[in-house]
């Protein structure tokens, strides 16, 4: 496994962007709900670090495989979310280090609690790793789906181009966490069990508790509604069910299954007027309370 995850390692690099053709966006722009994932996306990518941070206050830091590889998936991420941040630009949206500070701004008052929590947790149990590398293959095989189904749903030439280059590498991401967590879930009964309990009781799609929910619901709804997006999340849910111990949880399924009647309430405001996601938060989004009541 070591030569593999070297290997992997070894491949990071920042995105390559330089012959993307970024002005093409102002011949011919993407729709609306396209950019509003894009917004999300970009968001998401761009809290890399923040994640990081909750990351490394647990036992994991102590390995230096794992943290190797934590130090070029930040990188990579980073670079993403710059990428994503072009194509807003090249629409005339804002994006980078202003947007990223709205969004920070903005976070849930729990969100300082995240490193308390992380660290409890490591010192409760050493198996806390492997939930960590699983919860990370299972979010990086919903990104990369996500951007698939982006690509597909946008059919723009230049963003397809742009999103294949960045799902490279999230399959990279992909094969370190899945390489790591299945090692770990294959050498431990008790990993198994926590790592099964902890994605049944706490996962939620990546950017859930960093975005408002209503954002959530409607990137969900538009990726993963209709037929395509559904069997894309039967194909996550397969991906998930050959980590050992993690048979059967349709884990992607029943998470987008909880989101779909929120999804309803996305494309009411959009036609009571409200220009979703223009603002990276809140004045025009509702509490998550008011949004649990309009469902
Ligand atoms: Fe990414
Ligand atoms: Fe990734």
């Amino acid at each position: 496994m070591r030569t593999d995850i070297d290997s992997l390692i070894g491949r990071s690099a920042r995105l390559d962007v330089g012959d993307i053709d970024f002005g093409a966006f102002r011949h011919r722009p993407l729709d609306d709900d396209t950019l509003r994932c894009l917004r999300y996306m970009h968001d998401v990518e761009g809290h890399t670090a923040c994640y990081l941070r909750d990351l490394l206050v647990t036992r994991a830091h102590r390995d230096p495989q794992v943290t190797a590889f934590l130090a070029c998936w930040c990188y990579e991420e980073h670079w993403h979310g710059e990428a994503l941040g072009e194509v807003l630009r090249a629409h005339g949206q804002p994006a980078g280090a202003d947007r990223l500070a709205a969004v920070r701004r903005h976070l849930p008052r729990r969100d300082a609690l995240r490193p308390l929590a992380f660290t409890l947790a490591s010192a409760l149990t050493p198996h806390i790793v492997a939930v960590h590398m699983t919860w990370g293959a299972v979010n990086e095989w919903t990104t990369q789906a996500a951007y698939a189904r982006l690509a597909a749903k946008a059919d723009h030439p230049v963003l397809s181009e742009l999103l294949r280059r960045i799902m490279r590498q999230e399959g990279r991401h992909i094969d370190f966490y899945a390489l790591s967590a299945r090692a770990r879930l294959e050498a431990s009964p008790a990993a198994r069990r926590l790592t099964r309990f902890a994605l049944r009781r706490y996962w939620a799609p990546v950017g859930s508790g960093v975005m408002p929910p209503v954002e959530l619901a409607f990137l969900v709804t538009h990726l993963f509604g209709d037929v395509e997006g559904r069997a894309s999340l039967a194909r996550i849910d397969r991906h998930v069910g050959r980590l050992p111990g993690l048979a059967g949880m349709d884990l992607a399924t029943t998470a987008v299954d909880g989101l779909l009647c929120d999804g309803l309430l996305c494309d009411g405001r959009r036609e009571a007027g409200v220009e979703p996601g223009t603002s990276s938060r809140p004045i025009s989004q509702p509490s998550q309370e008011e949004h649990r009541h309009a469902c």
